[in-house]
């Protein structure tokens, strides 16, 4: 980190999440490999574009979950993999959107999509790409999940539009950011761990059960991915920080801010400057995120993503004493620890 706190205390480096994977390493491996098969992609510059985008990478948190979940809970090894293809296709589909929302310039440390081909072409590469993940999502061959599966899209897609249309000058509420963080993220984590619960004919409690890890757990990782968009480099994350404010994205961080700080002159002249557009609101911006990033916010919000992760780890209890379940917790500790 760039611009830590001159008091912080020096953080441990958190071991990749590749590491923490051992368990699942193989069906990752096969993972990588189905994603990268674009050999039915009809048209070229699509197979190219799709090869690409699974190529660059990615922490593969989504399927780790439902592969881990399907070592509890073992299901036929395809389904297990179709699950978690369509999962990390229609994560990476919705990436695809949301930088041609933020006209983001890197994704996965390589320049987007949409720096390349025009915003409407994006967007179809991402439509193909939902439907690409629909399609895995049909080959795990049970309709409960598919269902699911369909109707997180549905949450997904009506989230990206809430965010796109619905940026109100000033704080949100406690419970609008909750609910956005939940249909950006969080219903993904959830429908990883329920849906490979589901094939893997969990009994009823532990469906339920991994559903709330999961919810928690992107709960979680939203919270500090917001963090990250405050405290880290583009080098770290491989994509641009501090773009959140700059779209008129209002996140726990500066609302905590906010709360700290509520005559915070540095807050009213974004506000104002928001309203009035113009070039002044990027100084205002910088000015926001600058401060937020040095601020004992950062620390609470933290606090708040801890409490999530407490709330997913908890979600695991009395499920069968496994290894998995170990590096589920595991893999939960390691999302509020991340620098990436
Ligand atoms: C990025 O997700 C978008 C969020 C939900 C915060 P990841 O941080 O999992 O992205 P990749 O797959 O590793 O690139
Ligand atoms: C997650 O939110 C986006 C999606 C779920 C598509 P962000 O907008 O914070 O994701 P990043 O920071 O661009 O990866
Ligand atoms: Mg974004
Ligand atoms: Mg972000």
């Amino acid at each position: 980190m760039s611009n830590a706190h001159p008091s912080s205390a020096p953080v441990a480096p958190t071991p990749a999440p590749s590491d923490r994977f051992a368990l699942v390493r193989a069906d990752l491996d096969r993972l990588e490999a189905r994603l990268r098969d674009v050999s039915d992609v009809p048209y070229p510059p699509l197979a190219e574009v799709v090869s690409q985008l699974v190529r660059a990478g990615g922490k593969r948190l989504r399927p780790a979950v439902a592969f881990l979940v399907n070592q509890i809970y073992p299901a036929p090894p395809e389904r297990s993999l179709a699950l978690a293809a369509a999962v990390e296709m229609l994560h990476t589909a919705t990436l695809v959107h949301d930088d041609v929302i933020d006209e983001a310039a890197l994704r996965r440390g390589f320049p987007t999509l949409n720096t390349v081909w025009s915003p409407s072409a994006t967007i179809r590469a991402g439509d193909y790409m939902f439907g690409r993940a629909a399609r895995y999502a049909a080959a795990t061959e049970h309709p409960r999940v598919i269902r699911l599966f369909a109707d997180t899209l549905g949450v997904i897609v009506t989230g990206e539009l809430r965010q796109l249309y619905h940026r109100p000058v000033g704080l949100p509420s406690r419970q609008d950011y909750l609910d956005r963080i939940y249909g950006k993220t969080a219903a993904l984590f959830a429908v990883a761990a329920e849906g490979a619960a589901e094939l893997g004919r969990a009994p009823e409690g532990a469906v339920a059960q991994l559903r709330d890890y999961g919810l928690n757990l992107g709960m979680a990782f939203q919270v500090i991915d917001d963090i990250l968009d405050f405290t880290a480099t583009e080098a770290d994350l491989g994509k641009p920080v501090g773009g959140d404010l700059r779209e008129g994205i209002v996140t726990l961080p500066v609302m905590l801010y906010a709360e700290a700080e509520p005559d915070s002159p540095l807050l009213r002249r974004l506000w104002d400057a928001t309203r009035e557009g113009g070039s002044a609101r990027t100084a205002a911006v910088d000015a926001v995120v600058a401060a937020v990033g040095q601020s004992p916010v950062i620390e609470q919000a933290r606090d708040e993503a801890r409490q999530m992760v407490a709330r997913a780890r908890a979600a695991l209890a009395g499920l069968p004493d496994v290894p998995a379940r170990a590096a589920l917790d595991d893999l939960a500790v390691y999302s509020v620890g991340r620098r990436e």
